[in-house]
């Protein structure tokens, strides 16, 4: 019996295996707003057999979008151009999820194809950004962001919220907060990016402050029955990680008495230089252990995209939920290939009946 085509039940929604599709940039919006590319990709993705797809980091106000080109909910317009895709993909089996975002000092940047570096000064696609500290993230992004005042962080927190708000009223099961990658909640846990001598800078208390101030306050406007999840950067591989680890996990475990309901364990990329050991599975020990010390449910990507790796991460309590990302772009049926090669000779276990009846009955693909 697999493990990784268990069900996984989170609150009230139970997801039909333990296999996600990550949040996955596209850059292809407009002011903030998403369109067929989104709807056909988000589509593809969710009939390709995932229990669970979530949606690209869409930010929650216009200065916390990483490109020009990035998905937003800081309208209600917005929110109604996502009801298609959530539909969809609810129509193939799935489960949709969003990510909300605010990109911080790494926000105001060329889509990738055309640099991934800074818009310029003066170049009128550009904005000005927002951090804890007015210093900049180095390499590709060199732009130094405005300090936030107490009023600039109360209304991002609120930005979030009404975010929130909105991708519950475009249908959206499933909340995951961006407070990882080096973006503005991450931003906020660093001491490289946060010199703050205020209640949010100092302390581990003070630089755990923003996250949880606003986790509970989309707490309160995101229904209980749903899940609440965030990822999060519990290390940066720069040398003092064992000292950002033991710090992340007990903020991990006030997430979970804040009432969040899984982590997805990630990387931080708070500074540009750092030794990260790409491989194969590379942080499944890492997700492991902030699964055992916090009690937190928990997820983790990055190079974890065998069915053999998928399988023994879930087999062996490493991840509740694993997030297969790119290998997905390469093939939307990953979910269904893994099965095959798991032995599992029952496509409708994982693809939607207008496929699986025809594979089963003729054994094709
Ligand atoms: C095209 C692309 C866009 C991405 N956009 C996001 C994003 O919006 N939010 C996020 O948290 N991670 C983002 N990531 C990271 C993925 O969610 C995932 O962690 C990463 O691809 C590693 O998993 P993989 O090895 O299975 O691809 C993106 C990755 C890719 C390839």
């Amino acid at each position: 019996m697999s493990a990784l085509f268990q069900p996984l039940k989170l609150k009230d929604i139970t997801l039909r295996n333990r296999i996600a599709v990550p949040p996955m940039c596209q850059y292809m919006a407009h002011d903030g707003l998403v369109n067929d590319w989104h709807l056909s990709h988000l589509a593809g993705l969710a009939r390709g057999g995932a229990g669970l797809v979530v949606v690209e980091a869409t930010a929650v106000a216009p200065e916390g979008r990483i490109t020009p080109h990035c998905a937003g909910l800081w309208t209600d317009e917005q929110a109604q151009a996502f009801v298609p895709a959530v539909k969809a993909i609810k129509a193939a089996g799935s489960v949709p999820g969003i990510q909300i975002a605010h990109a911080g000092r790494k926000a105001s940047a060329n889509i990738p194809w055309e640099g991934d570096d800074h818009i310029p000064e003066g170049d009128p696609r550009g904005w000005p950004t927002l951090a804890p500290s007015a210093i900049a993230f180095g390499g590709n992004l060199p732009k130094v962001p405005k300090a936030m005042s107490l009023e600039d962080i109360k209304r991002v927190q609120q930005d979030f919220v009404a975010a929130a708000k909105r991708a519950l009223d475009a249908g959206f099961e499933w909340l995951e907060l961006h407070f990882a990658h080096g973006y503005l909640a991450q931003s906020f846990f660093s001491a490289h990016s946060n010199q703050r001598t205020d209640a949010y800078g100092g302390s581990a208390a003070n630089r755990h402050r923003f996250l949880l101030e606003t986790l509970a306050a989309v707490r309160e406007v995101w229904p209980e029955h749903l899940p609440l999840t965030a990822r999060f950067g519990v290390l940066e591989y720069d040398g003092r990680d064992e000292a950002t680890l033991a710090d992340s996990i007990e903020l991990a475990r006030q997430f979970k008495q804040g009432g969040l309901d899984l982590l997805s364990v990630s990387v931080g990329f708070t500074i540009p230089e750092t030794h990260i050991p790409w491989g194969p599975g590379m942080l499944l020990p890492i997700a492991e252990r902030v699964r055992r010390e916090s009690g937190l449910p928990v997820s983790s990507a990055w190079n974890i995209d065998t069915p053999e790796l998928t399988e023994e991460a879930i087999a062996n309590g490493q991840l509740d939920q694993v997030l297969v990302g790119r290998a997905h772009l390469a093939d939307p049926h990953w979910p269904y290939k893994a099965a095959k090669a798991l032995g599992i000779d029952k496509p409708s276990w994982v693809l939607p009946a207008p496929y699986a009846h025809w594979l089963e009955r003729y054994r094709q693909g």
